[in-house]
């Protein structure tokens, strides 16, 4: 179905296929020149010690659990309210999920107090997810952290950017980890990066993703290295020079681009503000955001109910979507249930309305229209 206003669009031009094109006609492809390039200019963005790109966020979340010593019979806390892939990294190490649940439909980011009541002898890690680009609440997490010894890995696929107290996420925590997957606020198809502000997880994070070889084909075709040694058992883990020169075009646009979206918050909140059946998560969030999806929570709903409203939607040309069916509801993490009554809440009566920079003022109007 063509949808009339979508919820994603991409915004590629011909400065990204450019970009591509003139690292095919390099006659190098794989990881190189661009992919260091796209890694020193994302963590300078972020103000971050170290990148490290790789193919998707999903190994970048595995290498994290991998590098701050997740292992087997480990528990690591997490939300429900993401993406599976977070929580799969945790099963990657033979360790055990433990969700929590979110602070509220106000602010469905993981609640700190689920957190600490969830700490046991076998705590090892916390994962945090910065769900549509709004910060957890990151001063309570790193204090419990500190507290109880465990490290902090942000998934931070939804906030590029987003800065909490003047930081920018995936800083905070040991480790971060972005997604570059074709709806994300960049897109490279596939692609992911680590950072960390730690020098020892950024050189063990270069070594996993390729091998654990000392030296890259790269290194060894200009004449750095002309044999290597594999001193851990890694993978491979790596982004390529096409990706990554797609990438550094997709860094250019990031302030724009976020800028546009913000603004198209901003004729969100103000044609919703009449409506008095929903709650707009994080309303009164002042600090940057990365706006990478926007949110709706309709009051008093069941499942049906909500279907019925993106059924409308739908038949009106909008596409919504629905950020997330809950991991601990899923049939393959059954036996790691509990019991989340603000996360049910929240996957029974939310709807992800269309979010892109390239928005206008009609279309949400538009879109506030057949949701009334
Ligand atoms: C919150 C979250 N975590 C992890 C991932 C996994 O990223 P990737 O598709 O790059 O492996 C995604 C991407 O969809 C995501 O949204």
């Amino acid at each position: 179905m063509n949808f009339k206003i979508p919820l994603f669009d991409l915004n590629f031009d011909e400065r990204e296929s450019e970009a591509a094109l003139e690292t095919i006609k390099s006659k190098w492809i794989s990881t190189g020149p661009k992919t260091t390039a796209f890694e020193t200019k994302f963590a300078g963005l972020l103000n971050a010690s170290h990148a490290v790109a790789l193919s998707n966020c999903t190994v970048a979340l595995h290498l994290s659990m991998k590098l701050v010593g997740v292992n087997a019979g480990d528990e690591v806390i997490c939300p429900s309210l993401t993406f599976v892939a977070t929580c799969n990294a945790i099963r990657y190490q033979g360790a055990i999920p433990v969700f929590a649940d979110i602070e509220s439909l106000e602010r469905p980011v993981i609640c700190p107090k689920d957190i600490e009541s969830k700490i046991t002898s076998k705590t090892k890690a916390i994962v945090v997810m910065h769900y549509a680009g709004f910060p957890c609440e990151m001063d309570s997490i790193m204090k419990i952290a500190s507290k109880y010894d465990l490290k902090v890995i942000e998934d931070a696929c939804h906030a590029p950017l987003t800065e909490y107290k003047g930081l920018k996420m995936g800083t905070i925590g040991d480790i971060g980890c972005f997604s570059f997957f074709s709806n994300k606020n960049i897109s490279t198809g596939e692609g992911g990066m680590l950072v960390t502000n730690k020098l020892e997880y950024f050189e063990k994070a270069k070594l996993l993703r390729s091998h654990g070889m000392t030296s890259l084909s790269y290194e060894r075709s200009k004449g750095h290295a002309n044999t290597y040694d594999v001193v851990d058992f890694g993978y491979n883990y790596r982004m390529d020079d096409i990706r990554a020169s797609i990438g550094i075009i997709q860094l250019d646009k990031i302030h724009h681009d976020l800028e546009k979206r913000a603004a198209v918050r901003s004729i969100y909140l103000d044609k919703l503000k009449k409506l008095d059946n929903i709650i707009i998560p994080f309303v009164n969030h002042k600090e940057f955001s990365s706006n990478y999806i926007f949110p709706i929570v309709l009051k008093n709903v069941d499942e049906l109910e909500r279907d019925e409203v993106r059924k409308k939607l739908a038949a009106n040309g909008v596409q919504t979507s629905m950020h997330y069916p809950a991991v601990h509801r899923f049939s393959v993490y059954s036996e790691f249930y509990k019991e989340l009554p603000k996360t049910d809440l929240m996957i029974q009566s939310m709807i992800t309305l269309p979010m892109y920079g390239g928005l206008t003022e009609s279309d949400i109007q538009y879109v506030v229209k057949h949701l009334a």
